[in-house]
């Protein structure tokens, strides 16, 4: 009888080859669950829809917004509740809602949507209220959450339909809300509250919008134009600009002033700085313009720095493409400040959008109050003439687009729908800082990726929830290195970093990730951030290329195989960026009737007594693990043969001057 004998022997550095050609920057390294992420999940029977998180990091409590409750967990470690209350709907809200034709297994509930804490310390909650938005006071003490009896008024703060998307920010204690002002959903805007300055309602401001993000930038005394703090809205809506027999939607970025009052009439009330533009993310794949779907705003310095990070998916569900592009403030700015206006041509029965040639007023219309306004003797936009005035209430649309930085999106996938985004910034061991981003999927999952030299790496891909239970809301707290995510069913919470899955040397190194170094006296894969400056480790880290690892010790498997079987060799691949590439006596096999090829395993169907004689079968993932096979005539034979233990040659000359078939040199 004939034997099949495999020795496999591990060693550390092998051939490094990887496919050039594969769209390696959208696939994920690696796909982990919460679990070995360090990640917990919260649910709580007859709990849904979480809507709303606010962080209380001074208390070490996450207030959560869900269907009727209002929940308090522990923030780190959300798998403990503090308290729970509910904000349920009267009856007569309960029938209102009913009589209005709503759906009651639906529509008529209290969706809890925003949460704020005041500078006081004192919180405010707005719901849906069965489609009569209300918001209440709260307070968390002692571990408990009370709210007050007395109901407020929630017009304009929050929407009446709960499916309608809505977006909030208070700023400096004043909400700002973009959402539906009516019953029906017809009249949107953007509010301001309690002065209740408002968009104009007309088409040319907004078109039935869906609101993504509102973010505020403060300038405080950095500025030298003496400009006004801003507030940022993202949107998308049908648009009016172009000609087109199909219902057409694109991606917008409006400005509003903070400290615009509205003009006199016929604005009074109205903002006299609301201007937008189109949000392009250009992707060659498709015509229609990508939709913008979660916007995150990022300062690394002062105002001036601070990045805009947008996720986009095609509106068109054929193809599934999503998107990320990123938006200077500046190049934002520019367009509003310097750029074109479009405006509305009326030709007989014909009208359209086209670009303003004519003499603009003056100030500029839609500028915020600065310096040279003051200087002409207007202080407040109260003041601005009529002319300004009637200009923006009719041509709020710039006619230029606002271009992502480079042209181009950072990042482009096929597949699940990316719904939300959010940056965290970090320090690499050699003091450079990193942008770490964590994008939600449709199919509940996170991926965390960051932008080396403009090259996207997908570090891992978390699956956070069920696959069918899409991330609807993406938080971070930079104080608890913890992100937190919702979805309609359960919450999650996840470390940014859970460096000690990384069991390898190189898989530790070339995960890339910027919390991550091997640490090579404990031999671990640990957090950055626990190294003390105080302390010496010899820790390694190799971000933009796969830095050296030491030298792993042989280890040899030896399994026997009879003819006419199948044998198959694994090739343990720790990475969904390596590319197997297997090799028989140093010559490529291809995938064929002997070979199968299976998820990184060869497959040798059939082996017969023409085999017999060595063969030596590598599999080669980047610098990772070699494999030998020996096959031989007896279970002796093999043993008295070594063979493939390439390893015994220490220096490159050794190596190669061995001129053994099987082995070489790896220069990295
Ligand atoms: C590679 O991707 C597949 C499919 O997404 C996944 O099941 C697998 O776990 C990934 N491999 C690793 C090492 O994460
Ligand atoms: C609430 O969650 C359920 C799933 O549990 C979902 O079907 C429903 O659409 C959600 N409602 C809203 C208003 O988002
Ligand atoms: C979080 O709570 C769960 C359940 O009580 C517990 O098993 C886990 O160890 C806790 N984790 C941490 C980091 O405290
Ligand atoms: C709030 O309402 C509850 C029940 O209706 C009542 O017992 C309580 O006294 C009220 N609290 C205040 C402060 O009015
Ligand atoms: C937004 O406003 C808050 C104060 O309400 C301020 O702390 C924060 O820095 C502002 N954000 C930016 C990006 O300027
Ligand atoms: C903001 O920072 C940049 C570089 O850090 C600097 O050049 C610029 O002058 C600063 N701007 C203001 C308004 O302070
Ligand atoms: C980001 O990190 C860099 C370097 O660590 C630091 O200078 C910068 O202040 C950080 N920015 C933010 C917003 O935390
Ligand atoms: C404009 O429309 C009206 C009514 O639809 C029509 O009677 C008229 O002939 C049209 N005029 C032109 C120039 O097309
Ligand atoms: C395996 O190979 C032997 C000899 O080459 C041949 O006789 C036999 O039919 C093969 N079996 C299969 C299942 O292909």
């Amino acid at each position: 009888m004939l034997f099949l004998l495999i020795i496999l022997s591990f060693w550390g550095p092998a051939v490094f080859t990887s496919a050039q050609n594969l769209p390696l920057f959208s696939t994920p390294r690696k796909t982990v669950s919460l679990s070995r992420n360090g990640g917990y999940i919260f649910q709580e029977e007859g709990v849904r829809n979480y809507s709303a998180m606010l962080f209380m990091e001074d208390m070490g409590v996450l207030i959560l917004g869900a269907r009727e409750t209002i929940l308090a967990l522990d923030l780190a470690n959300i798998t403990h509740k503090k308290d729970m209350i509910k904000w349920e709907v009267t009856p007569d809200k309960w029938n209102t809602c009913l009589h209005k034709g709503r759906n009651l297994q639906t529509e008529c509930w209290n969706y809890i949507r925003a949460i704020h804490r005041w500078k006081d310390g004192r919180m405010y909650v707005c719901g849906t209220n069965a489609f009569s938005p209300a918001c209440k006071h709260l307070s968390y003490t002692n571990g408990e959450l009370t709210l007050e009896n007395k109901t407020l008024n929630g017009y304009g703060k929050c929407p009446f339909d709960p499916f309608q998307r809505y977006v909030y920010e208070f700023f400096d204690d004043e909400l700002y809300s973009a959402t539906s002002m009516d019953f029906l959903g017809r009249d949107m805007a953007i509010m301001r509250h309690p002065d209740r300055i408002r968009t104009v309602d007309s088409d040319s401001w907004f078109n039935d919008p869906t609101f993504i993000g509102i973010k505020n930038v403060t300038k405080g005394m950095e500025n030298p134009d003496g400009d006004d703090d801003e507030i940022y809205l993202f949107f998308s809506e049908t648009a009016v600009e172009y000609d087109s027999y199909v219902k057409l939607d694109v991606s917008r970025v409006a400005r509003v002033c903070k400290r615009d009052v509205g003009g006199v009439m016929p604005m009074h009330k109205r903002w006299t700085s609301f201007l937008k533009a189109q949000l392009d993310c250009p992707v060659l794949q498709t015509k229609l313009p990508l939709i913008i779907k979660d916007v995150f705003l990022f300062c690394p310095g002062n105002w001036t720095t601070c990045v805009f990070y947008g996720v986009f998916t095609s509106q068109s569900d054929m193809l599934q493409f999503s998107a990320l592009c990123t938006y200077r403030i500046n190049d934002i700015r520019k367009v509003y400040s310097e750029g074109k206006f479009k405006t509305l041509h009326i030709d007989g029965n014909f009208s359209k959008w086209m670009t303003y040639l004519g003499e603009l007023p003056d100030p500029r219309p839609g500028a915020c109050i600065n310096d040279d306004a003051r200087q002409k003797g207007i202080f407040r936009s109260n003041y601005l003439p009529d002319e300004t005035l009637l200009f923006i209430r009719d041509n709020p649309l710039m006619d230029q687009a606002v271009k992502p930085s480079y042209k181009q999106p950072l990042l482009l996938k096929k597949g699940a729908a990316f719904t939300s985004i959010v940056v965290a910034n970090t320090t690499a061991l050699d003091g450079t800082s990193h942008q770490v981003m964590f994008i939600g999927t449709a199919s509940g999952s996170v991926l965390k990726a960051v932008n080396y030299d403009r090259k996207m790496v997908i570090i891992e891909e978390v699956q956070l929830f069920n696959h069918n239970e899409p991330v609807k809301i993406l938080r971070l707290s930079t104080a608890m290195g913890l992100l937190y995510a919702g979805s309609e069913e359960a919450v999650a919470q996840m470390p940014f970093c859970a460096c000690s899955k990384y069991t390898s040397c190189t898989d530790c190194v070339l995960a890339r990730d910027p919390y991550c170094g091997w640490d090579l006296v404990s031999k671990s894969c640990i957090a950055i951030s626990n190294i003390h400056s105080d302390e010496h480790r010899e820790v390694v880290q190799g971000l933009k290329d796969a830095t050296r690892c030491p030298a792993v010790e042989n280890t040899k498997i030896i399994k026997i195989f009879y003819p006419g079987q199948m044998v198959s060799l694994p090739c343990q691949l720790e990475s969904n960026l390596s590319r197997v590439q297997w090799r028989v006596n140093d010559q490529p096999i291809e995938n064929d009737k002997k070979y199968n090829f299976q998820h990184g395993s060869l497959l040798i169907l059939n082996v017969s007594d023409t085999d017999k004689g060595w063969r030596c079968f590598g599999c080669f993932p980047p610098r990772g693990i070699f494999l030998g096979l020996l096959y031989a005539g007896s279970e002796e034979a093999a043993a008295q043969m070594p063979f493939c233990e390439c390893s015994k040659y220490t220096s490159c000359t050794d190596c190669v001057l061995a001129r053994d078939p099987y082995c070489g040199w790896d220069h990295n």
